[in-house]
């Protein structure tokens, strides 16, 4: 406790000029000065939640195209097959190089994307277990490389937004309507935070949920809610009910605009919580319609909302890429609405020389894409911080990390800017 009070008070000098009563409310994870230093991080996206569009070759190599989740494939293939696969990915994709390089390019957190399945599998669910052993590697090489893990349940029992990325692409997820599903993550959630009580210097954040399907209306927004309550407890309170961990919450605003949850979780009643937003700007017709001025444009628009919120906001997810045309964005199978292949979208041009390989990007193109990383870790660094999406793609160089710092469209110092006023 002597080094904790001691660090709260240089922190406290440090963090002087910001709107104090919000600061001062909030107890400080001794790891790392949420609040006051700016949280500079990637995901690393499609590693232990398969996705169509990081990783194409997975799928294109079962040769089934009924093959378009985690789910399909552990369900459509021989399971053995499907496991030396996974075991394979799990291995190679990530290693502690890449923390490495992390650390090297200045970042200070990973956002780690890990789906139920890795905890328990229910009966006749077809996933295949055995991430787990690689998200305890991947909290060693943190550790060894002074960054903070923020681990993502990303898929949850039902899916909780079907989408391919919670492991489950359906119609109608169905986590919220079945309390058997609630009950489920709950349970997996206080399991994450009893696996993590010895390592919260490097765990400092939990995000009970990713992405929940808010925009289906209040039968949703209800059971997140209630879910959010629930994970507060289960993160917060590891322990029992007398010491409350050093552990950031970090809620996810269920794609409603931040003032449906002002005064949610805040202080002096809730301690520790804060607000993930995710920021893209090609999945609907009008946003991906958008010029390239436009897009900065709207990106730098958000500085206020982002910056005036009563909890600390991450952006836990946005992307230089400005379009929809990485091949399987939309699914594995589906079009892209920029070249007007995705069903009932209309054509803005050609996605040639937009993803892929950075090989084909023109000088200009490049320039834009520096632009508009830079127009957004502007505006983000109003708030908490941001963590791109995504480390690295195979075959999507417009949304990697890592391509973007060796084609010269990020820096390799992530506070160099060369469009300092892109903003105004
Ligand atoms: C609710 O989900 C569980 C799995 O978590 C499943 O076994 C059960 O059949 C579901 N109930 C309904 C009514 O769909």
């Amino acid at each position: 406790m002597v080094s904790f009070s001691a660090l709260l008070s240089s922190v406290s000098l440090f963090v002087a000029c910001l709107a104090p009563s919000v600061l001062a409310d909030n107890p400080i994870n001794p790891s790392f000065a949420y609040g006051a230093a700016k949280v500079r991080g990637v995901n690393l996206g499609g590693w232990l939640v398969l996705e169509p569009w990081i990783t194409p070759s997975l799928f294109d190599n079962t040769g089934n195209s009924a093959i378009v989740d985690e789910w399909t494939f552990g369900q459509l293939q021989d399971r053995n097959t499907a496991l030396a696969v996974l075991q394979n990915h799990w291995n190679t994709w990530i290693t502690e190089q890449d923390f490495i390089d992390i650390a090297n390019a200045g970042l200070n957190h990973v956002r780690i994307p890990i789906g139920y399945w890795a905890f328990e599998v229910g009966p006749g669910e077809p996933y295949i277990s055995g991430q787990l052993p690689y998200l305890q590697k991947a909290i060693g090489w943190a550790r060894n490389h002074g960054i903070k893990v923020i681990v993502d349940l990303h898929g949850a029992p039902g899916s909780q937004n079907g989408f391919d990325n919670s492991g489950h692409r359906i119609s109608f997820p169905q986590w919220h309507s079945n309390s058997t599903n609630v009950a489920r993550t709950d349970a997996i959630i206080k399991q994450i935070a009893s696996l993590f009580i010895n390592d919260q210097d490097v765990v400092s954040v939990i995000a009970p949920l990713n992405e929940p399907a808010g925009y289906d209306g209040q039968d949703v927004l209800s059971v997140v809610r209630q879910y959010w309550y629930d994970s507060y407890g289960n993160i917060r309170f590891p322990y029992g009910t007398s010491q409350q961990s050093n552990t950031l919450v970090l809620l996810h605003d269920a794609f409603q605009p931040l003032s449906y949850w002002q005064g949610f979780q805040t202080p002096p009643n809730r301690q520790g919580v804060a607000m993930d937003t995710h920021i893209y700007q090609m999945f609907s017709q009008d946003e991906v319609s958008r010029t390239n001025q436009q897009h900065i444009q709207a990106a730098c628009a958000m500085g206020s909302s982002l910056s005036s919120f009563d909890l600390w906001v991450i952006v836990g997810e946005w992307t230089p890429a400005a379009t929809d045309c990485a091949k399987y964005l939309n699914g594995r199978g589906v079009g892209a609405r920029y070249d007007g292949s995705y069903s009932g979208s209309t054509r803005v041009g050609s996605c040639t020389g937009l993803t892929g390989s950075a090989s084909s990007f023109s000088s200009s193109y490049k320039t834009f894409l520096r632009q508009y990383w830079e127009a957004q870790t502007i505006t983000y660094e109003k708030a908490a911080g941001w963590i791109q999406w995504t480390w690295k793609a195979e075959n999507a160089d417009d949304w990697s990390y890592q391509a973007g710092l060796k084609n010269g469209w990020i820096p390799q110092d992530p506070t160099q800017r060369q469009y300092p006023t892109i903003c105004g």
